[in-house]
């Protein structure tokens, strides 16, 4: 915080009138909508640009410069000058479209990670936008929830280091510079617990789970300077999290010293009078205001009753000031004063450019996650003739994934065109455009390839599914491949795990592609020809069973542990335990070999180094995620059975090995407590250095 940001707020503040403070509160929905004359009155701070290209409507982000500007001067003709700060859901690119956020999680590339945030900043900004509500840092252990697609999965470790990956992307070390924006860590918090995968439904989650699982992302985008949080939807506990003083303020504000402003989430003030916990409107707006919500996301609620509710007392002028200092805080650190105004000639020159593309590219290639290779089917080599069937065979822009509101449908590169350019040249393709079809050039072709998988609309926000198999007809069209006894490589195309334990056994290989982006399909054929090797892990468990959800790797032991033999163990009596794929799961086309574990030391005083010995045992190159885990064997509280505590990739040659180090410190295994305090406690340690959170080589050591 910069004394000259603080006097120049506090002298704006000295200047306003209780109508103009209130103003700076309100974010109405932009777009032709919007009354120029409001503007010009000051009774908005910022304008929620939500139309987008792919969701039926025609404007993007490009057409809105021109309109940005027009309301910004509107905004700037008010008494006091104060420019808005446009917002939009810019969420895994803008125009260049890079996949989907679960995907990215899958890289386990932070830095990649960056910089496409940092892409995407440079093209939305480009296009009269100064704030993204991104990045969405709900921890998620229940694929059945739509927006499952639009997190980083189920770890806070990997949640924590992507959060602060991707506010760097988006703000930079300095947010006002033209082609950066404003970052917004949502949805606070809590929110990827909602019961039964149902988007907007009730969550609980106890004091330590909250501190030690949900809350990690939060606090290390706070701590990288995000400058804006959203509130949840969710009902956490029985207090929604827009009506939450204790975490939006002693939390995120007495905790972790955030300094900028919390928005509501789309009418979730409003929303504090169907949870059951504000009678009316202007009850709903003094609690969410009491609580710690500075703005509101497009009810108006502010703007009608807040007036009155200072005059009632049920809201102080400290809490509206405050609320309205943290927005001013921000417009002024993110240079919105000094530039309030976009060039519109940027947009051309920076958006969608060869190397946006090829960052979306080798990206879309990391995030593809090999899962099974048998007889190393893959890559594809000595095959003549190729069919290449099922619903995404003729894919393009349904490779975008879901919140893709400025990605135009003709910048996707066109599958069928990919892999016919990638493709060898003695290699001949067929495209089926349906089963009858695909039957009748199977007959011919050496190999299969099945594209199947889920529409960009069956996930996000409000698309859960109570049954995580494939979509109608896909199951059905393996079983028909698979009686031709050819070779079937099954690729999945999807914004969630879902459940393909039948599919396993019967194909060859699997590869999960996710939502790959605008450089999906060729990425895809990059990793199906060899030119590139697959690197991916999965960021989040995959169940055998829609009925096994919650599965989780960091799960507690219970007193019966599903390891254990006979009948009265955790188990189900239809299925086996284990999920169909672990945590950090993910093969490459060679293979590793980790021994040699070693410690600094068999007692944990000064930070403890911890190594092994990775070969390269296969004959190709290959890029390998090396994983730490620990377990906490005896707490006050029970503990994980295991909890990733980093991770790092190398690159080696066939037959090379490396030493890959890591480094344990007290603070990496301190936990929260049945009492709120947090520490570590004194006891038996077990070690592993992991290809994955089921296997690796383990060691113990004390504190
Ligand atoms: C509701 C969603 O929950 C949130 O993630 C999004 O940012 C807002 N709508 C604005 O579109």
């Amino acid at each position: 915080m910069t004394d000259s940001t603080e006097q120049f707020i506090n002298q704006l503040l000295g200047q306003m009138t209780l109508e103009e403070k209130i103003g700076q509160l309100n974010q109405p929905e932009g777009g032709d909508r919007i009354d120029p004359e409001a503007l010009r009155q000051g009774k908005a701070g910022s304008v929620i640009k939500s139309a987008g290209a792919l969701n039926g409507q025609s404007r993007t982000v490009s057409e809105g410069v021109e309109q940005a500007n027009r309301l910004q001067q509107c905004a700037l003709e008010a008494r006091l000058k104060i420019p808005l700060i446009f917002g939009r859901d810019v969420i895994h690119g803008c125009r260049t479209i890079f996949p989907i956020p679960l995907a990215q999680a899958a890289a386990f590339n932070l830095e990649l990670t960056q910089k496409a945030a940092s892409i995407a900043a440079k093209e939305a900004s480009a296009g009269g936008i100064k704030w993204t509500f991104a990045p969405m840092l709900d921890i998620a252990r229940d694929p059945r929830w739509g927006r499952v697609a639009e997190g980083n999965g189920e770890d806070p470790y990997l949640g924590a280091q992507m959060a602060a990956s991707l506010v760097r992307g988006y703000q930079g070390d300095d947010m006002a510079q033209r082609d950066k924006l404003v970052a917004c860590a949502k949805h606070y918090v809590g929110y990827g617990s909602a019961e039964g995968g149902r988007d907007y439904e009730n969550g609980e989650i106890s004091e330590p789970t909250l501190r030690d699982v949900y809350l990690p992302p939060f606090e290390s985008a706070v701590r990288s300077g995000v400058g804006t949080v959203m509130s949840a939807f969710l009902d956490l506990n029985g207090t929604p999290a827009t009506a939450n003083r204790r975490l939006l303020t002693d939390v995120l504000r007495g905790e972790w010293g955030f300094d900028g402003y919390v928005i509501s989430d789309w009418a979730s003030i409003a929303e504090l009078i169907n949870h059951g916990v504000a009678e009316d409107r202007a009850d709903a707006a003094s609690i969410a205001l009491h609580a710690g919500v500075d703005m509101d996301m497009c009810t108006d609620i502010y703007l009608e009753t807040l007036a009155a509710n200072l005059q009632a007392g049920k809201v102080s002028i400290q809490e509206i000031d405050e609320a309205v200092c943290r927005i001013l805080r921000i417009k002024h650190r993110a240079g919105l004063f000094e530039h309030p105004y976009t060039d519109p000639s940027r947009y051309a020159r920076e958006v969608l450019t060869s190397e946006s593309r090829q960052l979306a590219r080798q990206f879309a290639r990391q995030c593809m996650v090999l899962l099974k290779n048998k007889d190393n089917v893959l890559p594809l080599k000595g095959i003549r003739k190729i069919l290449v069937a099922g619903t995404f065979a003729h894919a393009s822009a349904e490779l975008y994934g879901t919140w893709s509101l400025d990605g135009r449908p003709e910048d996707a590169v066109p599958l069928e065109g990919a892999f016919k350019e990638l493709k060898p040249k003695d290699v001949e393709l067929y495209f089926a455009d349906d089963h009858d079809q695909a039957l009748d050039y199977a007959l011919e072709t050496d190999l299969i390839i099945l594209l199947l998988g889920e529409h960009p609309r069956r996930s996000g926000e409000n698309a859960n599914l109570s049954d995580l198999s494939l979509p109608p007809g896909q199951a059905e069209l393996v079983d028909l491949m698979v009686t031709l006894g050819k070779p079937v490589v099954m690729v999945i195309f999807a914004g969630r795990p879902l459940v393909i334990t039948r599919q396993l056994q019967q194909v060859d290989a699997v590869l999960y592609a996710w939502h790959p982006g605008i450089e999906g399909g060729a990425a895809l054929a990059e990793i199906l020809f060899g030119i590139h090797a697959p690197s991916a892990r999965l960021p989040i468990t995959f169940p055998r069973a829609t009925g096994q959800v919650p599965i989780y790797y960091n799960h507690k032991n219970s007193g019966r542990p599903i390891t254990s033999e006979g009948w009265f163990s955790s188990r189900y009596v239809d299925i086996p335990s284990s999920p169909l794929f672990s945590f950090g799961s993910g093969l490459s086309y060679t293979s590793f070999e980790y021994a040699d574990l070693q410690l600094s030391s068999q007692v944990l005083r000064d930070p403890i180094s911890i190594s092994a010995e990775v070969t390269n045992t296969g004959n190709q190159t290959g890029n390998e995620l090396v994983q730490l885990y620990v377990r906490d064997l005896v707490g006050s509280l029970t503990r994980p059975v295991r909890e990733l505590k980093g991770f790092q990739r190398i690159e080696l040659q066939p037959g090379e090995k490396q030493r890959v180090r890591f480094t344990l410190t007290e603070e990496m295994l301190a936990f929260t407590r049945a009492d709120g305090s947090r520490g570590i406690e004194p006891g038996g340690y077990h070690v592993w250095i992991a290809h994955d959170s089921a296997s690796g080589l383990c060691a113990g050591f004390r504190i």
